[in-house]
């Protein structure tokens, strides 16, 4: 199973390393350094570096919840950056898991749920199908070498019209970059960027297509 997400890690920075030459190379908003202190001191080795530039063995849970902690106003400004109709119309987004290195999209994830889905999604295996208007997203940051932490992907999934895409139980997935910018989205003109998302999580059809993280991430 491996070496299936570890190709899965670098088609998404491919596909991310493409979007952002597309726009210019620009990060957008000026953001406050936030680094992890220790890995400024003695970097980690070459050969802890994952596909994407993270050394996550090196970051413990503390570090994790710290470096989120200091990103929170960054990754906020990615949110308030986006491009994408559909996801700018949520409200109220609330955390549904702590921060947490993700295994399957090689780097650090947390999830929220805007109101709509809330409710069904805190009860995870036992909850409903998400409501119309309901939306899932994950928020993402990498951490370098060095310890140098940044915002990156946001990944994100709402609950559209029924019929609006019968092969993904009608989940808009959606792939946004640092910068705002869409770089697919189900139905919408980059479609094949992301119909490796709904390939995965249809492993999860009796769930919703949701996957959840482990309970003990849960909030
Ligand atoms: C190889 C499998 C895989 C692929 C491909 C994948 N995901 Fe996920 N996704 C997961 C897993 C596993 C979880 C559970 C949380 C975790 O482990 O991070 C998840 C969780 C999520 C969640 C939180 C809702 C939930 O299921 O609990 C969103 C939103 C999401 N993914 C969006 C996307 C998008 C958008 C893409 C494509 C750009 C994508 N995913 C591609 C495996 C995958």
């Amino acid at each position: 199973m491996k070496h299936r997400f570890v190709a899965i890690g670098l088609l998404l920075a491919a596909t991310l390393a493409a979007a952002r030459t597309q726009s210019g190379g620009g990060q957008g908003a000026s953001v406050e350094a936030c680094r992890v202190e220790r890995l400024r001191l003695q970097p980690a080795a070459a050969s802890d570096i994952g596909s994407l530039g993270t050394p996550p063995e090196h970051l413990n849970a503390a570090e994790v919840e710290a470096t989120a902690a200091c990103l929170a106003p960054a990754l906020d400004a990615v949110l308030a950056s986006v491009q994408d109709q559909v996801l700018r119309g949520a409200e109220a987004w609330a955390p549904m898991s702590k921060a947490y290195r993700g295994s399957e999209h090689g780097m650090f994830l947390q999830v929220y749920a805007n109101e709509a889905a809330a409710a069904s999604y805190r009860k995870y295996e036992q909850g409903a199908a998400i409501p119309l208007g309901g939306m899932v997203l994950k928020r993402s940051f990498r951490v370098a070498a060095d310890g140098k932490a940044e915002p990156y992907a946001l990944f994100v999934m709402a609950r559209m019209q029924p019929g609006f895409s019968p092969d993904t139980n009608d989940w808009r997935f959606a792939l946004i970059g640092p910068d705002g910018r869409t770089v697919g989205a189900t139905n919408g003109p980059d479609d094949a960027k992301v119909r490796y998302c709904a390939a995965c999580h249809a492993t999860a059809r009796r769930q919703d297509f949701l996957l959840f993280v482990p309970p003990g991430l849960r909030l």
